[in-house]
């Protein structure tokens, strides 16, 4: 569990957090509206491809978007407007599973298609605006 005093300090959460992913890891950012999980997803993108100042929209309409690094292609997924979770073989998720790197957000509307294997981050907001953010792997083994 870490705290995040701040934007800023997500970002930075976000980056260390890049640079321990590999091809085929699947990352779910958990929380609720504005918590925080575009921030840490943008952060987690300008890592991996190398530029800083990569325009990174939430996906929120298209529901996925894109991007070419060089440990492979991240995919990420905002599915808050997934309406059935079959809509998402429509979303190339299949493709997505094969090698890419996932960000997903809203990953929850997947129901039983949520990967097993996956690294999750929860963002917990307090009053006070700041949250803690808790990342852990699910389905590593032992
Ligand atoms: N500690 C913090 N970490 C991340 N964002 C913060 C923090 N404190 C304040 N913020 C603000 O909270 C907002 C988080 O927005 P963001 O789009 O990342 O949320 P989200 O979880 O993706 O929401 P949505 O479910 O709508 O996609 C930003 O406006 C950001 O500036
Ligand atoms: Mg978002």
């Amino acid at each position: 569990m870490v705290f995040s005093g701040s934007e800023a300090d997500t970002i930075t959460i976000a980056t260390d957090f890049a640079r321990s992913l590999t091809r085929g890891d699947v990352v779910v950012l958990d929380g609720g509206l504005g918590a925080g999980k575009s921030v840490f997803a943008r952060a987690v993108i300008r890592t991996l491809t190398g530029q800083e100042d990569l325009d990174v929209p939430s996906p929120t309409f298209t529901l996925v978007q894109t991007y070419d690094c060089f440990i492979g292609e991240i995919w990420h997924f905002d599915l808050y407007r997934l309406k059935d979770q079959n809509e998402i073989f429509e979303l190339g998720w299949d493709d997505a599973l094969s090698g890419g790197i996932l960000l997903i957000e809203w990953g929850e509307r997947l129901g039983g298609y949520l990967p097993k294997k996956r690294k999750d981050v929860k963002f917990m907001r307090h009053s006070d605006g700041s949250r803690q953010i808790e990342i852990c792997e699910v389905g590593y083994g032992d």
